[in-house]
């Protein structure tokens, strides 16, 4: 069972909570995770790219660094842990993030991998002018097709022709290649078209965790049938919420502490439901929005026995290669869970 962490890239974390820990973005927090990370043997970070934020009380992720120059930072001060920086497509030409791979690929001495965002929230790109049209809502993963395609030509052969509907490749050069003739691709696409692409090009497929077990054995079932058909070995891994104490009643009360902190604001304008005034909105609809404050990523809440069993649990799971974790206080967490429930688990020895 693989374990990583999705780290904080983004002001706190994954919880739109005025109760949760709060803090800024910077190469220092990022970087002590990391140290920490690779001390306890976590196997690797990633960074997602987030460009537009929430507001609300909290500023929810109005303040996010950028994931290539971050993991490329983390690169030269690690030196075990694999790392993966994600790519929103409609920002970047595939030929440079090659390039930009390639060269991570060197400072990290092959130990980078490309998270493939095909992007569907149009305000993220549309305020810096590049949303290509709602056309693309439809063919997000057609376009992905062909960017991967390109990059793993010139990863490979060091030349790209490829003549396709949204990209025309000239004779393009890249050289230095990564080490191994490419770099690992990861993806996060949870409808059935992103899982295909996933099965077809990626080599680990990440699905959102939740508590019900039977759903995640449910969309691992769907990728695996993806990678069957295609062919290839990739692997799932699955993502949740950690929320830690010495025993399940202390990590339980301060779950409850960070949902009673929920920032409602922040919740409305992720939901769509930014008109909704929730001054006179029914006691169910709070109730109903505070629950969505971690982003809907299933929370495993509890004493360092009940995480490491449940894990074990998901690791039983056929696909399942492993975890990523969302921490609440990210560098005691990161520690935390390294030296408290990474012992007990079994899947881990
Ligand atoms: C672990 C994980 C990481 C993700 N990283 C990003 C990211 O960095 N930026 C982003 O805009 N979306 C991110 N997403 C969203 C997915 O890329 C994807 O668009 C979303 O799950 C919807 O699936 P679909 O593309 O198949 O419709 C992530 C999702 C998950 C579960």
């Amino acid at each position: 069972m693989d374990l990583g962490i999705f780290i904080p890239i983004g002001n706190n974390g994954w919880m739109m909570s005025e109760n949760s820990p709060q803090y800024p973005p910077s190469f220092e927090l990022n970087r002590q995770v990391a140290e920490r990370a690779e001390a306890a043997g976590y196997d690797f970070l990633l960074s997602m790219v987030k460009l537009r934020g929430f507001g609300g009380k909290t500023e929810f992720w109005d303040h996010n660094l950028e994931s290539f120059t971050l993991m490329a930072g983390l690169a030269a001060v690690t030196e075990k842990i694999n790392l993966f920086a994600s790519v929103a497509l409609p920002t970047m030409e595939p030929a440079m993030v090659a390039r930009m791979a390639s060269t991570i690929d060197d400072i990290s001495d092959g130990r980078f991998g490309i998270n493939i965002v095909s992007g569907w929230n149009q305000i993220e790109y549309s305020q810096m002018g590049v949303w290509p049209g709602d056309w693309y809502y439809e063919k997000r993963y057609e376009y992905a097709t062909e960017y991967v395609k390109i990059m793993k030509e010139l990863w490979s052969t060091g030349v790209s022709d490829l003549k396709g509907e949204y990209f025309q490749m000239d004779d393009c050069r890249l050289s230095p290649p990564p080490k191994n003739g490419g770099v690992p691709l990861v993806c996060a696409g949870q409808s059935d078209v992103g899982m295909d692409f996933c099965a077809t090009y990626g080599d680990f497929q990440f699905i959102i965790g939740t508590g019900d077990l039977d759903v995640v054995r449910n969309d691992a079932g769907r990728l695996m049938a993806a990678a069957e058909k295609s062919g290839r070995d990739v692997g799932v891994y699955v993502l949740f919420q950690i929320t830690m104490g010495e025993t399940d009643e202390e990590a339980e009360a301060k779950w409850q502490h960070y949902k009673d902190g929920a920032d409602l604001d922040a919740i409305k304008f992720m939901t769509g439901q930014a008109e909704l005034d929730t001054a006179g909105a029914t006691a169910e609809k709070i109730t109903e929005m505070q629950g969505a404050f971690n982003l809907n990523i299933g929370p495993i809440v509890g004493s360092h026995a009940t995480i490491a069993a449940k894990l074990d649990e998901v690791a039983q799971i056929p696909g399942v290669k492993g975890a990523m974790c969302v921490f609440d206080d990210y560098p005691t967490a990161t520690q935390e869970f390294g030296e408290k429930v990474m012992p007990l688990m079994s899947s881990r020895s």
